[in-house]
């Protein structure tokens, strides 16, 4: 059985100094995390991810049982934290209601902070809401006193590796996340997500 070979990075960011979080764009607004709304952040994460390289790396990502059932996972971690975990809606009522972002945050024993999963809907990236849903994510991260956070992101995926790095965070190490049959070279070549790193 054929195996590919992902290179991912683990990036770190120190809070310890004061971080003004921008403003989301108008429209938009943060959804507070509550247990009704574990499966629309299941949704929001397959509509975030399907198209994405992260679903040739997490199989689950592309599907949207995977996503509803990741997202279950994570609130039943012992370190979950629902200060750190997110939505973005857009729109005022529940005709026009449009879920276009979620993010997860755990607290990882030794005081660390771990970013689960960040999604932007295509159609509402490059905007910032990105760039405004980590930082809601970090401020709930500090309120628990965690002043370290880390997360794992794919090396080809450089729109996001761009974003993070802007945001402060830096490289602490690399990882390969080796994935069994299933993806091949050509698929995620087809899917336009280059070659990837090969041991
Ligand atoms: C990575 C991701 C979360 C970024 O979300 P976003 O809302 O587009 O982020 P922002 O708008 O805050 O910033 C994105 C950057 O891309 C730039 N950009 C320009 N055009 C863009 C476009 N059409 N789409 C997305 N980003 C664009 C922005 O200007 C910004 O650049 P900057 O950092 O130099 O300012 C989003 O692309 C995504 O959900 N990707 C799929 C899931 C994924 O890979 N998640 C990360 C897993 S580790």
């Amino acid at each position: 059985m054929q195996s590919t070979y992902f290179k991912r990075f683990r990036m770190e960011v120190d809070l310890a100094a004061t971080r003004l979080p921008p403003a989301l764009p108008p429209g938009y607004r943060f959804v507070p995390w509550n247990e009704a709304l574990v499966d629309i952040h299941g949704r929001t994460k397959f509509r975030s991810f399907r198209d994405e390289i992260d679903a040739a790396v997490f199989p689950c990502l592309g599907d949207l049982e995977g996503c509803r059932r990741l997202m279950r996972e994570i609130r039943g971690k012992p370190g979950f934290l629902p200060n750190a975990t997110w939505l973005i809606a857009h729109g005022a009522n529940p005709e026009s209601l449009q879920w276009c972002g979620t993010i997860q945050g755990i607290a990882e024993r030794g005081g660390t902070g771990m970013i689960q999963n960040i999604g932007i809907v295509p159609g509402h990236r490059g905007l910032g809401l990105g760039t405004c849903l980590i930082e809601r994510a970090l401020a709930g991260f500090r309120v628990h006193g965690l002043l370290r956070v880390s997360l794992e992101v794919t090396a080809d995926n450089r729109r996001a590796v761009q974003l993070y790095q802007r945001l402060g965070f830096r490289r602490t190490r690399t990882v390969y996340k080796v994935v069994d049959g299933g993806v091949t070279e050509q698929a995620i070549e087809a899917a336009g997500f280059g070659t990837p790193a090969l041991l």
